[in-house]
C-alpha cells in the first residue's frame, strides 16, 4: 500500500487543534471538514480524467474533464460522515455509497451493520473516508467490500493512522493485485492497550457527534 502523509503547515495546524482535548465538537467538526478538503486535494491526484476540447470566449483549447464512471465516495459510518462534505466539495459529481461499521471495543473486531453501495463497481475508482486507521480491521473489511463488487482501485482518507493499521492492510492486500493508497494527515506512534491511537485525538466519532 502506498502511504502518503500530507506534509503541509495548514494540515499540521488543523490537526494540532483537532488533537487538543479542549476543542469542542462544533470546532472539531469544522476543522475536520477543512482538513479533509486539504487531504482530498492530495488524494485525488490520480483521479481519472478525459481530454476534451473547450471553447473559451476567444478560441478552442484542450482541457480535461472527470472521466466516467464518476468516482465513488464511501464514508464509513458513523465518524466518516464528518468527512463527507469536505470530500464532496472537491468532487461534487461523485456518487456516494455508505458503509456502517462498528468496532467491538473489547475484541477490536469490526462488524458491518449497514451497506448501501452500488452492486457493480467494475472499473470504479473509490475513495473511502474514515478518520481513524487504528488496528486496520474496519478499513480492511471496507476495502474488501469494494473489491468484491469490482472496484479497481481504492484510496483511503484518514485523519490519523497507526503503524499497526498500515501493517495490517499491507498483509491483507499484499497479493490482491489492486492498487491501494492511504492519504493521512498524520502517522502516529502506536496503539494503546484499548486499541486507541497514541497520541491520537481520542474517539473521533464521539468528538464529532457526542
Ligand atoms: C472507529 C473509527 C474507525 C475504527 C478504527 O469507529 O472511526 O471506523 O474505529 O478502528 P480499527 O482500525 O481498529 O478498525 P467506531 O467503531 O468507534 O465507530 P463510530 O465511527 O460509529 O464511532
Amino acid at each position: 500500500m502506498e502511504t502518503h502523509v500530507v506534509d503541509h503547515p495548514l494540515v499540521s495546524h488543523k490537526l494540532t487543534t483537532l488533537r487538543d482535548v479542549r476543542t469542542d465538537s462544533p470546532t472539531f467538526r469544522r476543522l475536520a471538514d477543512e482538513l479533509v478538503t486539504l487531504l482530498a486535494y492530495e488524494a485525488t491526484r490520480d483521479v481519472r480524467v478525459t481530454e476534451v476540447t473547450v471553447e473559451t470566449p476567444l478560441t478552442p483549447t484542450q482541457g480535461v474533464r472527470l472521466s466516467r464512471p464518476t468516482p465513488l465516495v464511501v464514508p464509513i459510518l458513523r465518524a466518516g460522515l464528518g468527512m463527507l462534505d469536505g470530500m464532496m466539495r472537491l468532487l461534487p459529481t461523485a456518487e456516494v455509497g455508505f458503509l456502517g461499521m462498528i468496532r467491538n471495543e473489547q475484541t477490536l473486531e469490526a462488524s458491518t451493520y449497514a451497506t448501501r453501495l452500488p452492486d457493480d463497481l467494475s472499473g470504479r475508482q473509490c475513495f473511502v473516508l474514515d478518520p481513524m486507521l487504528a488496528t486496520g480491521g474496519t478499513l480492511a473489511a471496507a476495502i474488501q467490500f469494494l473489491f468484491a463488487r469490482g472496484a479497481v482501485d481504492v484510496t483511503a482518507l484518514c485523519l490519523l493512522a497507526a503503524p499497526e493499521g498500515i501493517a495490517h492492510l499491507d498483509s491483507v492486500f499484499k497479493d490482491s493485485g489492486h492498487p491501494i493508497k492511504l492519504v493521512t494527515a498524520g502517522l502516529d506512534e502506536r496503539l494503546n492497550e484499548q486499541g486507541y491511537i497514541l497520541p491520537g485525538l481520542g474517539d473521533a466519532g464521539d468528538r464529532l457527534y457526542g
